[in-house]
């Protein structure tokens, strides 16, 4: 069911003007530094005069990504976790902003190493804000749209969160990362911990992996092997996809921002597509004779996992503080990521291409 988006809402009329989490330049620290999110922002962040500092422990993500700014001077890189205590206190040190993106992700994670997607979550987010809390260090968290599961879209900021029951246990990242903001703002209330909070939906563009069941980079593999393209459930769920450039972009305007501390945005994009569009667009744009199949969801995810049909952002509150709006056709990211993916197949004059 949808509803419509008031220009404002009431938080928005009645929010006092806070200052902003830092002004540019900044030392930054950016967990998961390393990986898809995480290596773009690094790019944004130098590319704005910043001062950036890794921390990842390479778990998903991979050094190469950061290879367009390795030689950047003001690029430092430290291989660890931050659910370790010492990690977390000693990333605090001389830092401005922390930006906490380190995360376990991917829904296929969740199906076959629950614990590890639940404990990595909430312990990593619980040791970056008590040290950042510590250490008097703002910090932007990142958290996801899962957190609001089967609600009514658009998803605004203030409604209710719904991670599902817990025999269902898709739920189980959603309410570490849900946990994550209460933990984040508990800190805040207590110790005046400047926060902002994220929740990103779904995050696409060059670096991202496939091998951890996200759709868009799965669906690019199959059509350019000419593997059938698998469609989870019948492919009539939608999906808003947003171009990770854009998205890094707020991340770092957010942190920048006045009256953003103490409150949680939405950022991605507004435009559904289905699953089944998805596909089919992805087919054509990589010229493929792949066949475009339905698995049923039972074949591939535990029982009790459920796939929520629609997940819109309402980006009231991000326009009103930022005045983003994504503007990358999917069509365009599609093609960006045809072409990355040729390339690094080889595979431009495949049998599986027309
Ligand atoms: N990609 C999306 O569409 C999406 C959507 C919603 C939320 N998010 C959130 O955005 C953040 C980044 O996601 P991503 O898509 O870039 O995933 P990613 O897997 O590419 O990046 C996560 C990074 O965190 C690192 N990491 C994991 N545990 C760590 C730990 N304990 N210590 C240090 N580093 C650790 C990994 O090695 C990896 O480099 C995550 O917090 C995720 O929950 C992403």
């Amino acid at each position: 069911m949808a509803r419509s988006q008031s220009p404002l809402d009431p938080q928005d009329r009645n929010a006092c003007p806070r200052p902003p989490l830092a002004l540019h330049p900044v030392r930054a620290v950016v967990t998961g530094g390393a990986g898809f999110i995480g290596s773009h922002l690094v790019e944004e962040l130098l590319g704005r005069g910043d001062a950036v500092h890794v921390v990842d422990d390479l778990s998903t993500g991979c050094i190469d990504n950061l290879a367009a700014v390795a030689t950047h001077p003001k690029l430092r890189v430290t291989v660890a976790s931050v659910a370790d205590p010492l990690v977390a206190a000693r990333l605090c040190q001389d830092a401005d902003i922390i930006f906490h993106l380190a995360g376990v992700v991917g829904v296929q994670r969740l199906a076959t190493e629950p614990l590890a997607v639940m404990q990595c979550n909430l312990h990593s987010t619980e040791r970056v804000v008590a040290a950042a809390a510590a250490a008097k260090v703002p910090v932007l968290l990142t958290s996801s749209s899962e957190v609001y599961g089967d609600g009514q879209v658009p998803f605004r900021e203030q409604d209710p969160v719904r991670p599902g029951a817990t025999e269902g246990l898709r739920g189980g990242y959603a309410c570490a990362k849900a946990m994550g903001e209460w933990l984040a703002f508990g800190h805040a209330e207590q110790t005046g911990l400047p926060v902002v909070v994220v929740r990103l939906f779904n995050t696409v563009g060059p670096r991202q992996s496939g091998d951890h069941g996200m759709v868009l980079p799965r669906f690019v593999a199959q059509a350019l092997r000419g593997d059938a393209i698998t469609v989870y459930g019948d492919g009539e769920q939608t999906r808003c996809f947003a171009h990770v450039g854009e998205v890094v972009k707020a991340l770092a305007d957010l942190a920048m921002a006045p009256g953003a501390a103490g409150r949680v945005f939405n950022v991605g994009s507004e435009i559904e597509t289905s699953v089944w569009q998805l596909a089919q667009l992805v087919r054509e744009r990589a010229n493929s004779r792949s066949p475009i199949v339905r698995v049923p969801f039972a074949e591939v995810f535990p029982v009790g996992f459920v796939d929520p049909i629609r997940r819109v952002p309402s980006l009231v509150r991000l326009r009103a503080t930022i005045g983003w709006a994504p503007s990358a056709q999917l069509s365009a990211i599609v093609d960006e990521l045809v072409a990355a993916g040729r390339a690094e197949l080889g595979v431009a004059g495949a049998a599986s291409v027309r």
